[in-house]
């Protein structure tokens, strides 16, 4: 706590703040300036999905229409089949679906033989893709995009729609190859 309040005392020496102490005793120390954001300003901001599939928003895709939005929009920088590069790898298994990456340091990891959750791909793509233009694809076209690159890594069926429903009870190769992360804080396991 001391170290919270000197952090704040440089902060507002530096910004010729009046004060930095809290109105009601709190932690909250309050500036005076800005204002409470909109829910709609939260909404737009609050668009993690996560590995349950918690967050997807409505809409579908198919990979019929992810394949177009690929070649038009992923294919330059991660290759016309996803192998080629010259950014990121994202097709590929490993025969067997083995998890080599800790004895084989020339294995690529992609998609389809690394990540765990298919969820988390929708999360990915619509937060950081196309990389120079993030955020501008639609709820739809994500759902498109994740269905060709799982299709394109032989995990669903060309005719396979993605949604909130079916995104989740999607099981990728790798999905036993990661444990929770149960240490304490340290190497003390909990
Ligand atoms: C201008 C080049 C560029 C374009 C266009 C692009 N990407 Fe990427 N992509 C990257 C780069 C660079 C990375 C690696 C980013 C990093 O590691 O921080 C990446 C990483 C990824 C990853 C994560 C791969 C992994 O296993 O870590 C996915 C998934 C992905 N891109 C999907 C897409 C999709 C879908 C599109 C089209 C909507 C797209 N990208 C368009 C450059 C691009």
């Amino acid at each position: 706590m001391a170290k919270t309040q000197v952090t704040v005392g440089l902060v507002c020496a530096a910004l010729a703040c009046a004060s930095a102490e809290t109105d009601d005793g709190s932690d909250v120390v309050r500036f005076g300036f800005g204002r409470e954001p909109s829910a709609a300003e939260i909404a737009a901001l609050d668009i993690d999905v996560m590995p349950d599939g918690t967050g997807l928003p409505a809409g579908s895709g198919t990979v019929r229409r992810g394949m177009a939005l690929y070649k038009a929009q992923c294919a330059s920088c991660h290759g016309a089949t996803g192998r080629e590069g010259p950014y990121g790898r994202l097709v590929g298994r490993v025969p067997n679906d083995e998890f080599p990456f800790g004895k084989d340091r020339t294995v690529r990891s992609t998609i389809g033989n690394y990540w765990p959750y298919a969820t988390t791909l929708y999360d990915y793509v619509l937060r950081t893709m196309p990389f120079g233009n993030p955020g501008t694809l639609e709820a739809d076209e994500v759902y498109s995009l994740v269905a060709a690159l799982l299709y394109m890594n032989d995990i669903i069926a060309e005719d396979a729609l993605m949604n909130a429903e079916t995104l989740p009870a999607v099981v990728m190769p790798a999905r036993d190859r990661f444990v929770v992360d149960d240490r304490k804080g340290g190497l003390e396991v909990r």
